[in-house]
Protein backbone atom coordinates (compact mmCIF):
# COMPACT_ATOMS: atom_id res chain seq x y z
CA UNK A 1 0.00 0.00 0.00
CA UNK A 2 1.37 3.22 -0.60
CA UNK A 3 2.29 5.44 1.93
CA UNK A 4 3.92 8.94 0.48
CA UNK A 5 6.63 10.80 3.00
CA UNK A 6 7.77 13.95 2.61
CA UNK A 7 11.53 13.47 3.05
CA UNK A 8 14.62 16.07 2.56
CA UNK A 9 14.98 19.03 0.61
CA UNK A 10 15.74 18.92 -2.97
CA UNK A 11 18.62 21.25 -2.29
CA UNK A 12 19.61 19.54 0.70
CA UNK A 13 21.06 16.59 -2.01
CA UNK A 14 23.76 17.62 -4.43
CA UNK A 15 23.88 16.47 -7.81
CA UNK A 16 26.30 13.40 -7.08
CA UNK A 17 25.64 12.50 -3.73
CA UNK A 18 23.47 10.59 -1.56
CA UNK A 19 21.75 11.40 2.16
CA UNK A 20 20.60 9.63 4.77
CA UNK A 21 16.76 10.15 5.86
CA UNK A 22 15.27 7.98 8.82
CA UNK A 23 11.55 7.12 8.18
CA UNK A 24 10.65 5.86 11.12
CA UNK A 25 13.69 4.05 11.96
CA UNK A 26 13.68 2.62 8.04
CA UNK A 27 17.42 4.53 7.15
CA UNK A 28 16.62 5.54 3.35
CA UNK A 29 19.36 6.46 1.13
CA UNK A 30 18.19 9.45 -1.28
CA UNK A 31 20.50 9.53 -3.85
CA UNK A 32 20.68 12.36 -6.59
CA UNK A 33 22.22 11.20 -9.88
CA UNK A 34 22.29 12.53 -13.73
CA UNK A 35 19.53 15.15 -12.65
CA UNK A 36 17.03 12.33 -10.83
CA UNK A 37 16.29 11.27 -7.43
CA UNK A 38 16.41 7.80 -6.65
CA UNK A 39 15.73 6.04 -2.58
CA UNK A 40 16.92 2.72 -1.77
CA UNK A 41 17.80 1.25 1.85
CA UNK A 42 20.70 2.63 3.56
CA UNK A 43 21.54 -1.47 4.06
CA UNK A 44 24.31 -3.01 2.46
CA UNK A 45 23.44 -6.55 1.28
CA UNK A 46 26.91 -7.90 2.02
CA UNK A 47 27.19 -7.12 5.75
CA UNK A 48 24.81 -4.23 6.30
CA UNK A 49 27.39 -1.45 5.42
CA UNK A 50 25.68 2.38 5.65
CA UNK A 51 25.08 2.56 1.22
CA UNK A 52 24.22 6.65 1.86
CA UNK A 53 27.57 7.09 3.19
CA UNK A 54 29.51 5.97 0.25
CA UNK A 55 30.80 8.07 -2.80
CA UNK A 56 28.17 8.29 -5.97
CA UNK A 57 29.75 7.62 -9.60
CA UNK A 58 26.92 8.21 -12.47
CA UNK A 59 24.17 5.87 -11.16
CA UNK A 60 25.63 4.27 -9.16
CA UNK A 61 26.87 3.92 -5.29
CA UNK A 62 29.82 2.08 -3.60
CA UNK A 63 29.21 0.91 -0.17
CA UNK A 64 31.88 2.63 2.07
CA UNK A 65 33.27 -0.63 3.73
CA UNK A 66 33.88 -3.26 0.79
CA UNK A 67 33.29 -1.16 -1.96
CA UNK A 68 30.23 -2.90 -3.50
CA UNK A 69 28.46 -1.13 -6.04
CA UNK A 70 24.76 -0.50 -6.80
CA UNK A 71 22.81 0.52 -9.60
CA UNK A 72 20.61 3.24 -7.80
CA UNK A 73 17.95 3.04 -10.05
CA UNK A 74 17.25 -1.14 -9.14
CA UNK A 75 18.70 -1.52 -5.94
CA UNK A 76 20.98 -4.56 -7.93
CA UNK A 77 24.72 -4.87 -6.38
CA UNK A 78 26.73 -4.88 -9.49
CA UNK A 79 30.27 -5.46 -8.12
CA UNK A 80 31.37 -8.19 -5.48
CA UNK A 81 31.07 -8.77 -2.68
CA UNK A 82 27.69 -7.48 -2.48
CA UNK A 83 25.07 -9.36 -4.34
CA UNK A 84 21.61 -9.23 -4.77
CA UNK A 85 19.44 -6.34 -4.34
CA UNK A 86 18.34 -3.17 -2.00
CA UNK A 87 15.20 -2.04 -1.61
CA UNK A 88 14.46 0.61 -4.08
CA UNK A 89 11.52 2.95 -3.65
CA UNK A 90 9.14 4.97 -6.06
CA UNK A 91 9.99 9.16 -5.54
CA UNK A 92 8.73 12.57 -6.70
CA UNK A 93 9.95 15.44 -6.15
CA UNK A 94 6.61 18.27 -5.07
CA UNK A 95 7.99 21.28 -4.65
CA UNK A 96 11.22 21.87 -2.67
CA UNK A 97 10.80 18.49 -0.92
CA UNK A 98 11.67 14.98 -2.06
CA UNK A 99 8.81 12.32 -1.25
CA UNK A 100 9.15 8.88 -1.10
CA UNK A 101 6.87 5.71 -1.14
CA UNK A 102 7.95 3.72 1.73
CA UNK A 103 5.18 1.51 1.42
CA UNK A 104 6.03 0.15 -1.90
CA UNK A 105 9.78 -0.83 -1.91
CA UNK A 106 10.72 -3.22 -4.67
CA UNK A 107 12.69 -6.39 -4.73
CA UNK A 108 13.58 -6.82 -1.49
CA UNK A 109 12.20 -6.07 2.28
CA UNK A 110 14.50 -4.25 5.19
CA UNK A 111 16.92 -7.03 5.79
CA UNK A 112 15.91 -9.83 3.46
CA UNK A 113 18.25 -9.84 0.04
CA UNK A 114 16.76 -11.20 -2.93
CA UNK A 115 18.19 -12.91 -5.74
CA UNK A 116 15.87 -12.51 -8.67
CA UNK A 117 17.79 -11.16 -11.44
S1 LIG B 1 29.19 -4.16 3.78
FE1 LIG B 1 28.93 -3.29 1.79
S2 LIG B 1 30.46 -4.24 0.57
FE2 LIG B 1 30.67 -5.13 2.54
Amino acid sequence: MANWIKTLKVADVPEGQARVFDANGTKIAICHAEGSFYAIDDLCTHDGGPLGEGEMEGLFIQCPRHYAKFDVRTGKAVTLPAVGYVATYPVQVEGDYVLVDIGSPTHATKGKVQMTT
